[in-house]
């Protein structure tokens, strides 16, 4: 197939385009900047370039000739030009529209566990605006055969790269191993970015899974406290947790929201008050074993 991966330069992206050159696809990934891709550029059958995926007539353009558009872009915090609305909903109606246009016969995109209209983050429940507007009804009638389109709601991922067992490895390290942590009994199944790959690239092999919603969760349902406490152990790092009354995490929120990189957010906070759990099993429903935190850990941290 030709597959153009909008995000395929991030964390999942990255491992996914991997995957999809090995089963025999051309793959095609615009980015913001090309040396976020470094890790691309070897691939032969991998067609990078830089462009403005928020601009409709760029997305047809990039959609030309493909079979499939994975929708990969997401953001944890806003930022100056690019806020939820504008990257997660918004994009995902242009990406929609684009690929009808473009006579795409599959659409995947990622979502994110909790997404929901109702959610008490703007995080979460713009996901869900998302999934909505995939889902909406075309303008107008003269559009060809619909794409059938399929959602991903994975819990938090780990892996090389990722931004979580990493992050808290980076602190531990810095703070002598006395992390201050919000919503340490937060809930999660964390799942191995090498399962959340394969689960796109199995949707995209299944034309049964056209219209699907697959929520992805690993094996195991660990609070935020055990995540960070098996990072530690992982990395052979010390470890002291200092779990945060609500009141305090969220004034830690309202203040690391102003500093550069925004490390956390009241957003963030919000989020982390619905447990990122799954109550349908979208990896067995593809066939996929997920794999425990602790088979791939030490391979990476
Ligand atoms: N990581 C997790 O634990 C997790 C959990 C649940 C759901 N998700 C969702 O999974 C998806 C991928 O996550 P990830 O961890 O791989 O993210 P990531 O590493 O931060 O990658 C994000 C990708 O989105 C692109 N992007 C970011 N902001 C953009 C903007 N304003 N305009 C255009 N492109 C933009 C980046 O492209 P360039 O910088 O190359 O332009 C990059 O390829 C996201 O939708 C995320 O919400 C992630």
């Amino acid at each position: 197939m030709n597959v153009c991966v909008l995000g395929g330069s991030g964390f999942v992206g990255t491992e996914l385009v991997i995957r999809l050159v090995r089963a025999g696809h051309w793959v095609r990934v615009p980015t913001r900047s090309l040396a976020r891709a470094e890790q691309l550029r070897v691939l032969d059958t991998v067609e990078l370039s830089v462009a403005n995926v928020h601009e409709p007539r760029v997305l047809s353009q990039l959609f030309a000739g493909c079979d499939a558009v994975v929708n990969l872009i997401g953001i944890l915090n806003p930022r100056r030009g690019a806020s939820f609305d504008m990257v997660h909903t918004e994009l995902a109606a242009k990406v929609m529209a684009a690929a009808r246009t473009a006579a795409v016969r599959r659409v995947l995109h990622m979502s994110a566990l909790g997404a929901d209209g109702q959610a008490p983050s703007r995080y979460l429940r713009s996901k869900a605006a998302a999934e909505a507007r995939l889902r909406a009804p075309p303008h107008s009638e003269a559009t060809r055969a619909e794409p059938g389109v399929t959602s991903f709601r994975p819990s938090v991922i780990f892996g090389p790269r990722d931004t979580l067992t990493n992050r808290f490895a980076e602190l531990l390290r810095l703070t002598a191993g006395v992390l201050p942590l919000a919503r340490a009994r937060a809930r999660f199944a964390p799942i191995c970015v090498y399962d959340v790959a394969e689960a796109f690239l199995r949707a995209l092999g299944m034309h049964a899974s056209a219209g699907e919603i697959y929520e992805l969760c690993g094996p195991e349902v660990m609070t935020l406290e055990e995540i960070v406490r098996l990072t530690a152990r992982v990395a052979r790092l010390p470890c002291r947790i200092v779990p945060l009354p609500d009141a305090i995490a969220r004034l830690q929120g309202l203040v690391m929201g102003v500093l550069p990189g925004k490390p956390f957010t009241l957003d963030n906070f919000r989020s982390l008050s619905v447990d990122a759990v799954c109550r349908d099993d979208g990896c067995r429903r593809l066939g996929i074993i997920p794999q425990p935190m602790l088979a791939v850990l030490p391979a990476y941290l």
